[in-house]
């Protein structure tokens, strides 16, 4: 074929993973970080038989492949080995609890153990006898019970998981609470830890405490006074979350909020991210949550690529001051890709201007830019309704839609006539007496391709623009745009085909298409070198 892909090269792990549906488990051991993702050994596609595909690394940034970490091989997982989580135990051994498809295909909770815990990279995993540890109780189908979560230590030391389910004949989620004091044996407990009545089934549950001040990252048995917890739910396409309090002593999980299933939900990501994992490394005592971007484009594309979904840059979370939602960032370690910088100075954006930024790759570049509003004015746009969900950003407010401060920001992967490009972009609105910062990728122009997929994707970020810059981190990777808007309070990820800014002929753009001026207060770029990916061992 003479058709051109975009590839990916930051995180070029696409290629390594053949099929790679979801972060199951990740892993820091003995010097090392381990992906463990859904793969099928046969074809691009998810498959009748799925395996965990295995990778290491030493920065989280440049990885090896390993052979299959699990693979089907006993009556529990015999059709499949699905997502599942890792715990390390206290004397410092890993375990996983993974969703093996049965004989009869039905999901069910398998144990595995490393036949060598002295073996930092964890090739060999043998699953003991007792399997498998738990199965679908009788409220929830038989194919809907799996994605067991990284296992956490109660108060009286007892191990508890939970798994991801569906009631029968409703349309309610559930994450279903097990106890165990050997890990080998599982009881369920009374009630869920968490349902919605509204959801639908949650895969990849995610449970695990954040600190309440500071950065910081927590093993997932720290329970105390000056911790919270947070429940991810994936559902719906989205990853979703709430932050509650949890207590070991009642394992009650009071949330400050509820799953509704709208775009209200508190989200990892307002773009494409799904079944993400987090874990806690003990190396640099932080959370790092990784999540899985599907692709876009036609089965037909994945044949030819020979594979299908990638893995975003791995994220530090921690709790934002006023507790109210995540923060996200991309691990430090991605910095080191950086190569050639471009820097600006501060200057006025008159309404209708567009500023090229040369000097760097565009099509692999990491940018940090911020906005000032010094003098915003009482006459900016008035939004109607109190509301600034997804759908009124999305309806009202693409790139093409002028207006007053707004849309500023990037267009990214432009061609050089601009008919290609992903504009990632504010827009600044007044809201009763205050103001509103809603932040976009739309995708809608970018690509000449028409197979593709292409939305309008936003959230409101939560920013008063009277007071701080609005600032916007991109991190452009060929097909991928993630977006980082105020420091990590909203994050967009955006995966897109461009037939013609491709490489060399990629441009990357500041823009201002609202009527008034607005300050780019400053802005660094730089060119990203390729990241070692998929390399066989050495
Ligand atoms: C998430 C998921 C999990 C399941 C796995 C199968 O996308 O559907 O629920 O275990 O992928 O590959």
């Amino acid at each position: 074929t003479s058709r051109v892909y975009p590839k990916l090269a930051i995180g070029e792990a696409a290629k390594l993973f053949a099929f790679n549906n979801g972060k199951k488990g990740p892993l820091y051991y003995k010097g090392f970080y381990h992906l463990f993702y859904q793969h099928n050994p046969l074809n691009p596609f998810f498959g009748d038989i799925m395996v965990w595909g295995h990778s290491v690394s030493q920065d989280l940034v440049n990885w090896i492949k390993l052979e299959p970490a699990l693979s089907p091989s006993v009556p529990s997982d015999i059709n499949s080995c699905w997502s599942g989580s890792t715990t390390i135990l206290p004397e410092g051994k890993p375990v996983i609890l993974y969703t093996g498809s049965d004989t009869n295909k039905h999901q069910v909770t398998v144990l595995a153990e490393p036949k060598d815990p002295s073996d930092p990279l964890l090739r060999e995993w043998v699953k003991p006898k007792g399997n498998p540890v738990m199965v679908p109780p009788s409220n929830v189908p038989v194919d809907c019970f799996r994605d067991p979560t990284t296992a956490w230590q109660g108060h009286d030391g007892k191990w508890r998981a939970l798994v991801g389910a569906k009631e029968k004949d409703s349309n309610k989620g559930m994450a279903i609470l097990y106890h165990s004091d050997d890990f080998v044996q599982w009881t369920k407990f009374l009630v869920p830890l968490l349902e919605s009545q509204v959801t639908g089934m949650w895969e990849c549950v995610d449970f695990f405490p954040v600190a309440v001040t500071g950065k910081e990252g927590l093993d997932t048995s720290v329970n105390n006074s000056s911790v919270r917890h947070v429940l991810k739910a994936s559902y719906g396409g989205n990853d979703c979350y709430v932050i509650g309090t949890y207590s070991s002593e009642t394992d009650v999980f009071s949330a400050d909020s509820e799953f509704t299933n709208t775009a209200e939900d508190l989200r990892y990501d307002y773009g494409n991210l799904f079944a993400s994992k987090a874990f806690f490394d003990s190396a640099k005592n932080r959370r790092i949550s990784w999540g899985w971007i599907m692709e876009r484009d036609s089965n037909e594309d994945d044949i030819v690529k020979g594979w299908a979904g990638i893995m975003a840059i791995p994220r530090e979370i921690w709790l934002e001051k006023s507790g109210k939602k995540l923060m996200q960032w991309p691990v430090e370690e991605i910095n080191n890709l950086r190569a050639k910088n471009v820097s600006l100075d501060s200057k006025q954006l008159e309404g209708g201007s567009i500023l090229e930024i040369s000097g760097i790759t565009a099509s692999q570049a990491d940018i940090e830019v911020a906005f000032d509003l010094p003098d915003l004015e009482n006459d900016t746009e008035a939004l109607d309704s109190e509301e600034v969900d997804q759908a009124t950003i999305i309806d009202g407010y693409s790139a093409s839609v002028k207006g007053f401060y707004g849309p500023f920001g990037l267009l990214a992967l432009a061609s050089n006539d601009l008919s290609e490009h992903t504009a990632i972009f504010f827009r600044v609105i007044r809201r009763g007496n205050g103001y509103a910062v809603l932040m976009c990728s739309d995708e809608s122009k970018s690509s000449l391709r028409d197979n593709i997929e292409k939305a309008t994707l936003g959230t409101s970020l939560d920013i008063d623009p009277r007071h701080e810059k609005i600032s916007l981190r991109c991190l452009i990777d060929h097909s991928v745009i993630e977006s980082y808007g105020g420091g990590g309070r909203s994050v967009i990820t955006s995966r897109v085909y461009p037939k013609m800014a491709i490489g060399e002929e990629a441009r990357l753009y500041v823009f201002n298409h609202g009527t008034k001026a607005v300050t780019m207060s400053s802005l660094e770029a730089w060119s990203m070198r390729k990241a070692q990916i998929n390399s066989n061992e050495t």
